[in-house]
């Protein structure tokens, strides 16, 4: 079995038990290296035309990785006026901020206009509520191109069954709402799910946004959304990444025929949250008990389904490395079922998983642990949130986000 933390020198000569002693078990560690690294690759995806990433910062909200992600250049979207106010505090101009919010207040809408922060509206609805805020302004819309894709159905978000952006039968009505607001439709942007290895959806998505945005006039920009994926794989099976080479030739090949057909070259942005960190973190726990039921053998860490959600929210597969006396091990492979410290049956890191024999006290590294990990984190069960610490391009370590303490928690019930 390869070891991912070993081949990337992950923390950088750091001994992970002097890390949880330092910073408290559990712990999400990033990697500046990897970090910047998968920033850079994002940003230079399309040469040949007027080309902007977006960091999708839902991702990973960390105020010190969204700085790094404005030093590298990229510009971000944001969800919610509260995804706006960090992106301004980590230093992002309003121009470099592309509000794409669902089913908002008209509190949230004034915000981003107040701001001067470009929105795209995702229903006719919040079209019209947009308009009443602002009549004259610029705005986008989100579309449904009608292809969906994504590891789970709880993140696709185009095609039939879903709930965000507008279809290709109800764009008139959607011009009639704008034209009645004096809107002037400046982007289209689409984001088709989360997470695709084979990229024949998303490039698909792609033509149909492209024969949609000839019901417009000229527009400013085309967004093509997210979903880059990541290979969650790589230690268990040796998945490879993905393949940024051939995806670019074919994506670059279909921008080429669009700027054909609608005669004009707009700016292209994509939208990408996971892969800009989600290699970048791992996240680091302490086994507790080791015990067996029904001659089933579980190892029981300190990792919960608050501190990482996606395996019981989706069944999502993470690898895992386990590290005895301070190094990574692969003795005595068997099976084991990685639990966390939460009050339900269904709090499992991995079920029944071919893993090195654990024992007591040793500590699990959670790989890919960078997107949607401490985001989706909790305090359920009254359980502290972790720190966050980067281990940066010198090899220091710095801490990005100290641990929750117990005032914390109860701070918004002293009333
Ligand atoms: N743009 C929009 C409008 C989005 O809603 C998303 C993700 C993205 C871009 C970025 O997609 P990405 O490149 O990260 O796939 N919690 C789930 C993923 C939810 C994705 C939500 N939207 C998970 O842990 O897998």
């Amino acid at each position: 079995m390869r070891s991912y933390i070993e081949e990337t020198g992950f923390f950088a000569g750091h001994d992970p038990r002097d890390l949880l002693k330092t910073y408290g078990s559990p712990l999400y560690v990033y990697n500046e290296k990897i970090v910047r690294s998968n920033l850079r690759r994002l940003k230079g995806l399309i040469t040949k035309y007027p080309y902007r990433t977006n960091y999708s910062m839902k991702a990973n909200s960390n105020l010190a990785l969204l700085r790094i992600a404005r030093e590298e250049g990229l510009n971000c979207d944001a969800m919610s006026e509260g995804e706006i106010r960090l992106l301004l505090k980590a230093g992002f101009t309003p121009d470099r901020i592309f509000f794409v919010p669902n089913n908002v207040s008209e509190e949230e809408l004034k915000f981003a206009v107040a701001n001067g922060v470009m929105t795209s509206l995702d229903s006719i609805d919040q079209l019209e509520r947009y308009g009443r805020i602002a009549p004259g302004s610029k705005c986008a819309v989100r579309l449904n191109p009608g292809v969906g894709a994504g590891h789970h159905k709880k993140v696709v978000t185009a095609g039939k069954n879903t709930k965000f952006a507008i279809t290709d039968d109800q764009l008139d009505e959607m011009f009639r709402v704008a034209d009645r607001y004096d809107l002037k439709i400046v982007g289209i942007n689409q984001h088709i799910g989360s997470l695709f290895m084979d990229p024949e959806p998303f490039l698909s998505a792609v033509s149909n946004l492209i024969q949609m945005a000839k019901r417009f006039g000229k527009l400013d920009f085309i967004d093509f959304g997210g979903g880059y994926g990541v290979p969650y794989h790589k230690v268990s099976e040796d998945e490879k990444p993905f393949d940024f080479d051939s995806f670019e030739k074919k994506f670059e090949k279909l921008l080429d025929e669009a700027v054909e057909e609608l005669g004009y070259v707009p700016l292209f942005k994509t939208e990408p949250g996971r892969f800009a960190f989600c290699e970048a973190g791992v996240l680091l726990g302490t086994v507790h008990a080791v015990k067996y039921n029904a001659g089933k053998k579980y190892a029981g860490t300190d990792i919960g389904m608050n501190i990482l959600t996606r395996p019981t929210l989706y069944g999502s597969w993470h690898d895992i490395e386990v590290i005895h006396d301070g190094t990574v091990t692969t003795d005595d492979p068997q099976q084991i079922t990685v639990t966390g410290n939460i009050c339900e049956s269904g709090d499992i890191i991995a079920d029944s998983r071919t893993l090195p024999k654990i024992v007591t006290d040793d500590i699990v590294c959670v790989l890919d642990a960078g997107a949607y990990g401490y985001a989706m984190a909790s305090n359920y069960n009254q359980r502290l949130r972790p720190a966050e610490v980067l281990i940066t391009l010198d090899g220091g370590v710095k801490v990005i986000r100290r641990r929750d303490t117990y005032e914390d928690l109860f701070r918004n019930m002293d009333v």
